[in-house]
Order: C-alpha cells, then sequence, then structure tokens
C-alpha cells in the first residue's frame, strides 16, 4: 500500500510537462493556485531574500498581456507581419492558468547573483512538481518574450529576470513519456 512518501515518489517520478497550447480546463481555482505557489515560495532559498516574484495573470488579463506582447514584439521587429503578431498574441492566451515567475536579485546581497537566480528557476520548478500534485499540468516556457525588455517592464520592476511562463491546466489528450537521460550519463561517483 502507497504511504504519502511513496505516492510523492511515484508522482515526481512519472509527472512530465503538458504543452501549454493543448492545455484546456479545468484549471486550478484560486485555492489550489495559492496552494502551488506556497509550495514554489518554499523553494531552497539562500539568505533568506525571496529573489522571486509570482506573477498571476488571470482570464481577464490575458487580452491585455497580449497587447503588450504584440507591441513588444513589434518594437524588436518592426517590419513583422500581422500573421506573426497574431502567433505572438496567441501566446498570451494558452491554458486556464498564468504565472509569470520574476527573478528579482538583490546586487546589494552577500548572496551570489548565480545563486539567486538559481533559486528562481528552482522555484518554477517546484511549481511545476506542485501543479502535477495537485492534479494538473503544467508548462514552463520562456521564449523570446522572457528576453524582451518591455515585456519585462511591464511585468515586474526595474533589474527582473522572467524565469518562466508557467502555464497550468488540463491536458487535452494523455502526455507521451519523452526520453530521459540515462542515469550512467548524467550520474558519476567523484
Ligand atoms: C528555462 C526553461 C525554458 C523553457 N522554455 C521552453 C520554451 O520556450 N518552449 C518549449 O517548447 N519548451 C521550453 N522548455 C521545456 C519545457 O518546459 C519542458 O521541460 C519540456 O517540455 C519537457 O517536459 P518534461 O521533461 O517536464 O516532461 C523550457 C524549459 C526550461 C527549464
Amino acid at each position: 500500500m502507497l504511504n504519502d512518501r511513496s505516492t510523492a515518489l511515484s508522482l515526481l517520478l512519472t509527472r512530465r510537462s503538458g504543452k501549454p497550447r493543448d492545455m484546456v480546463a479545468p484549471g486550478p481555482t484560486p485555492g489550489q493556485l495559492a496552494t502551488m505557489l506556497r509550495v514554489a515560495a518554499r523553494v531552497p532559498d539562500h539568505g533568506k531574500l525571496s529573489p522571486w516574484r509570482f506573477v498571476t495573470i488571470a482570464a481577464d488579463r490575458r487580452a491585455a498581456l497580449a497587447d503588450v506582447l504584440a507591441a513588444a514584439y513589434r518594437l524588436d521587429r518592426p517590419e513583422a507581419r500581422e500573421r506573426e503578431l497574431d502567433e505572438v498574441r496567441a501566446f498570451a492566451h494558452q491554458a486556464p492558468a498564468l504565472v509569470v515567475v520574476l527573478s528579482r536579485v538583490d546586487p546589494a546581497s552577500k548572496i551570489p547573483a548565480w545563486e539567486q537566480h538559481l533559486s528562481a528557476g528552482a522555484a518554477c520548478g517546484l511549481l511545476v512538481a506542485a501543479a502535477s500534485a495537485a492534479g494538473f499540468v503544467a508548462g514552463w516556457l520562456t521564449g523570446w518574450a522572457a528576453y524582451s525588455d518591455a515585456v519585462v517592464a511591464a511585468l515586474g520592476a526595474p533589474g527582473d529576470r522572467i524565469a518562466g511562463f508557467v502555464f497550468i491546466g488540463s491536458p487535452a489528450r494523455a502526455l507521451e513519456e519523452r526520453p530521459r537521460p540515462d542515469l550512467s550519463e548524467v550520474v558519476s561517483a567523484w
């Protein structure tokens, strides 16, 4: 019989990401999303700096995000065609729930910036795992938008970096496993 620990391990051993464009309702309720964010905010964090922020983008704010993305894309590529911009807008409308994870480094801290960024990345990983544990599927994406100064300015504060757009929902179809590295290739005994 499975106890809580073996259930958690079996979840971690089998979880996989979903493609945000294939995610459908139901998404998490506000309470379920808050639980996932509590998990993510328990990430290891050297110096207790909380060097990350979670920005939730509700359904009624997706169109505004799409406008931000399209405007930022036009700044980067003034020659962009309408079709290209439609794809850019579509990014913002994927999946029932969206959390933008920002890496917010304190440059004055004695904790190296690298370690603060690592904590933000780990928070994304925990958020993805928490979504699976809650019975949903998540997808962690970056893409050009994560590297656009205009997008960062719209979503965060000066100096922030986007660690990921984490989309959460239900998979439209069963997820297929992808090849995983053979442990012998990535683990060695020193
Ligand atoms: C920092 C980061 C950025 C990513 N950005 C993208 C992306 O823009 N597009 C994409 O298709 N996958 C992206 N991925 C990969 C997916 O999040 C995911 O790892 C992949 O689909 C495999 O899923 P799984 O191994 O969790 O099942 C990114 C992963 C990381 C860690």
